[in-house]
């Protein structure tokens, strides 16, 4: 078992070596991408932000789930070509987002760092995201993150932060894998996003979305968890054993043994 902290085995695990383990999680985590793009209007918001020239960065680009589900779910053909910049520390994840980009979003600079790193000529965009981005920033950087993030959009630009709240799965489920297999840095919540946008001078909309994932499939729900907790060398039935999170993962499951796991989004519009 790695003996890493959550940063760091987050960018373990977004490598070629995790390509296996990112696909198993996304069987399941693919609807917090179809959920993001269904829950806004994003014809209209980038609609009236289009003009020649526009430039967008993703932060924490990950493998490119939500433009994917944004050109899926919604209609982005009367927007003009968008200059799309592409920010992560893993270069892997970089790599695999460039790959899955289409019209109208044009890949432009791979910037392979951390947020907390971003330099400052990095700025002035009309759209700025990171969709399920934030887990693995530890807490105590949050601050210098929050103030790059707000200082990269343009005056009147969209800017969207979404993540998962403290009462959701994704923070749920790692508190419980702390307290019942090893501790560890706790995952970033919304509640902590949302306050640190405010102490970096931002206005802040917060709309929430809730829906519910889940498989019968116990070798589906172990890839999906072990992904959860960015480690692989802990069974499903290790976890389903485990003092705490087999108490979470208990209130999960039916009595066919199928799991549903329940997720808050919060949407935090700038
Ligand atoms: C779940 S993925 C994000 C998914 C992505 N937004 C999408 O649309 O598919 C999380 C990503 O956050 C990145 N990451 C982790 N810590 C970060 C940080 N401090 N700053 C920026 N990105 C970070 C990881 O390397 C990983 O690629």
């Amino acid at each position: 078992m790695s003996n890493r902290d959550t940063a760091e085995r987050s960018l373990e695990h977004w490598s070629e070596a995790g390509r296996t383990g990112m696909e198993a999680f996304y069987a399941l985590a693919t609807e917090d991408y179809r959920q993001l793009a269904l829950a806004a209007d994003w014809t209209g918001l980038l609609g009236e932000r289009a003009h020649d020239g526009w430039s967008l960065l993703d932060v924490a680009c990950g493998s490119g789930k939500f433009p994917t589900a944004l050109r899926k779910y919604t209609d982005l053909s009367s927007l003009p070509e968008m200059s799309y910049d592409l920010l992560d520390p893993s270069e892997f994840s970089v790599a695999e987002a460039r790959s899955v980009l289409g019209p109208p979003f044009a890949a432009r600079h791979d910037l392979v760092m951390t947020l907390q790193d971003l330099p400052d000529e990095y700025s002035g965009y009309d759209v700025l995201w990171a969709t399920h981005a934030l887990y693995a920033l530890p807490p105590a950087e949050l601050d210098a993150a929050a103030e790059r993030f707000v200082a990269a959009l343009a005056p009147g630009g969209l800017g969207l932060i979404a993540q998962a709240t403290a009462a959701s799965h994704y923070l749920a489920f790692y508190d419980a894998f702390r307290a019942g297999v090893r501790e560890a840095t706790p995952y970033t919540t919304a509640e902590q996003v949302r306050d640190a946008l405010v102490r970096a001078g931002a206005e802040v909309r917060d709309q929430r979305v809730t829906y519910t994932t889940g498989t019968s499939d116990r070798a589906v729900a172990q890839g999906f968890l072990q992904r959860c907790a960015f480690d692989d060398t802990v069974s499903l039935e290790e976890m389903e054993a485990a003092p705490v999170l087999g108490d979470y993962l208990a209130s999960c499951r039916d009595a066919s043994g199928s799991y549903t796991f329940s997720h808050e989004a919060a949407l935090l519009w700038l």
